[in-house]
C-alpha cells in the first residue's frame, strides 16, 4: 500500500546487503523497521529469507560489481520519503582468523565496495558487520567510517561471538542487556542426559596431542558456526552435534524461524551459523528507529 507523505518521512526502509536468512532483518523488523529489500547470492538462503519477509523484494545476485549501476537499482526500488537504513554483512570467512587459508583480497574488495555503496547512496542510516581483522578496522579508520567492537553476549545474545559492527550508531549508548546462559537457552531442546554437562567450540591442536576446548552450560555458548558448540560429555570424552533449532536459539532468533523454508540440516547450520544475531540486530535498529512508528 502506498504511503503517504508524512507516514513514509516516519518509517525506516532496510535495505540488506548479504541478507542470508535475515538474522539482521528479523531483529530490524522487531525494533519496527520494514524490510524493502534483501539481496544475497544463494538461493536457498534467500527463500528462508523471504519465508519471513515476504513484503519485500528479493534480489538473487552477485554482489561487488559496478557501484553507480547498483545504487541506481536500489534507489528505484525503496519508496520515496522514507528514511533509508542500508545494512550489509558480507561473507566473513575470507577475513576470519578460523580460516587461514582465508581470500584476504576477496574478503576487503566486498568491504570497500560496500563502503563505495553507502558513499553512492548516501542513505539516512547504515551498518554493516564484519569479523575484527585488523585491515578491516584500518579501512574503517582510514574511511573515517564510525565503528565499534561488540561483544553479542551484552545485547542479550548467549554466545561471546564478538564483531566490529560500523556505522551511524551511537554504539556506547546501546543499552546493554544480560544474556541468559546456555543451559537455560537449551532447556527442551536438547537431551543433556549421559553425561553431557558442557559444550565445546571444537577441537584444539596443542604440542603432543590436543582436545575439546570446553566451557560450562552455565555460561554463554562459544560463537555458533556450522559445527559447534557441541554438547560435550567430559568423562567419555565425546560430543554430540546441536540441532538447528537449538543454533538458532542461541542465536537469538524466534522459535520456529525456518520451520516455513525447512532447508536440509547441513544447510541450516550453514546459515544460522553465518546469521547476524537478531537480538543485537534489534538493538541497533531500535536506536536507528528511535521510537518511530512500525509498519507490521
Ligand atoms: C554473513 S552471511 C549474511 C548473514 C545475514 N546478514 C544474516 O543476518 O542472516 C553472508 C551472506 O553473503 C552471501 N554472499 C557471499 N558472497 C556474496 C556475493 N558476492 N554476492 C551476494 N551474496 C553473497 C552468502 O550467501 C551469505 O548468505
Amino acid at each position: 500500500m502506498p504511503l503517504d507523505a508524512a507516514d513514509a518521512a516516519s518509517v525506516v526502509v532496510v535495505v540488506d546487503l548479504f541478507c542470508g536468512i535475515g538474522g539482521f532483518s528479523e531483529g530490524a523488523r522487531q525494533a519496527g523497521a520494514s524490510v524493502a529489500l534483501a539481496v544475497d547470492s544463494w538461493r536457498a538462503a534467500l527463500d528462508a529469507h523471504a519465508s519471513r519477509h515476504p513484503e519485500a523484494e528479493h534480489w538473487c545476485e552477485e554482489l561487488g560489481g559496478d557501484v553507480a549501476e547498483f545504487a541506481g537499482r536500489v534507489r528505484a526500488a525503496v519508496p520515496t520519503g522514507c528514511r533509508l537504513h542500508l545494512h550489509r554483512s558480507p561473507p566473513c570467512q575470507q577475513l576470519s582468523s578460523l580460516n587461514p587459508g582465508g581470500d584476504r583480497v576477496e574478503g576487503m574488495r566486498l568491504v570497500t565496495w560496500y563502503l563505495d555503496v553507502v558513499d553512492a547512496l548516501r542513505p539516512h542510516s547504515w551498518t554493516m558487520e564484519q569479523v575484527p581483522h585488523p585491515a578491516v578496522l584500518r579501512l574503517l579508520t582510514e574511511r573515517r567510517a564510525p565503528f565499534g567492537v561488540l561483544r553479542f553476549d551484552e545485547f542479550g545474545v548467549p554466545t561471546a561471538r564478538r564483531r566490529v559492527i560500523a556505522g551511524t550508531v551511537d554504539f556506547d549508548a546501546l543499552p546493554r542487556r544480560e544474556a541468559p546462559p546456555a543451559a537455560r537457552v537449551l532447556a527442551g531442546l536438547e537431551d543433556m542426559a549421559g553425561g553431557f554437562t558442557r559444550l565445546t567450540g571444537g577441537r584444539v591442536d596443542v604440542a603432543g596431542g590436543g582436545g575439546y576446548v570446553s566451557r560450562s552450560l552455565d555460561l554463554v555458548s562459544s560463537t555458533v558456526t556450522r559445527r559447534f558448540p557441541c554438547l560435550y560429555d567430559p568423562e567419555a570424552r565425546r560430543s554430540k552435534m546441536l540441532r538447528p533449532r537449538s543454533l538458532l536459539a542461541l542465536q537469538s532468533f524466534p522459535r520456529g524461524y525456518l520451520d516455513a523454508a525447512a532447508p536440509g540440516t547441513e544447510d541450516a547450520r550453514l546459515m544460522i551459523g553465518n546469521a547476524v544475531s537478531p537480538a543485537l540486530a534489534r538493538a541497533l535498529m531500535t536506536a536507528v528507529c528511535g521510537g518511530e512508528r512500525a509498519i507490521m
